[in-house]
């Protein structure tokens, strides 16, 4: 997506979806399914969240995925070990990539942080090689901005 535009709308629409309901689960099932269903050329969108030492599978929006990921492995562990955004143009070039769907080209992988508590990742795949731009990866900061200020993340 190059039109920061559709960003302001999923962010408006997200704020309605969200509005009224804090539950982690719930929110979190009506983000990855706005994301999924809104924004082009996904293959899966949803939530891994840190339990102990692995991030473990949530709300999601694709085919079946791995459940638990051990910390340093792939892209969602990349981005919750370095607390930042990781932008994979293309996952086949990435080490340690984990191909849950052979479909996937292209990543995008955001930490949720709660003050200086890492809660989780939102993890976005594309078929399309190079799918993901620095305007995505702002209009996703902000979404989940937004998820995080409507949701009890039980801190
Ligand atoms: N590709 C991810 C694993 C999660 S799936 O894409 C849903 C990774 O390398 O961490």
């Amino acid at each position: 997506m190059t039109n920061t535009g559709s960003y302001d709308d999923l962010h408006s629409q997200l704020h309605g979806l969200l509005e009224g309901e804090r539950d982690l689960i719930a929110n979190a099932a009506n983000t990855a399914a706005i994301i999924y269903h809104t924004l082009p050329d996904l293959n899966w969108a949803g939530f891994y969240f840190l339990h102990g030492d692995e991030l473990l599978l949530g709300p999601f929006q694709g085919k079946p995925a791995c459940v638990r990921i051990a910390v340093g492995q792939g892209v969602c562990a990349a981005a919750a070990g370095h607390r930042q955004t990781v932008l994979v143009e293309d996952v086949h070039r990435f080490p340690g990539h984990i191909a849950c769907d052979t479909a996937s080209n292209s990543e995008i992988v955001l930490p949720i942080i709660v003050g200086d508590r890492l809660i989780g990742v939102l993890d976005l795949d594309s078929p399309v090689v190079g799918r993901f731009h620095a305007e995505d990866q702002a209009g996703l900061e902000k979404l989940v901005e937004i998820f995080i200020a409507a949701t009890d993340m039980g801190t």
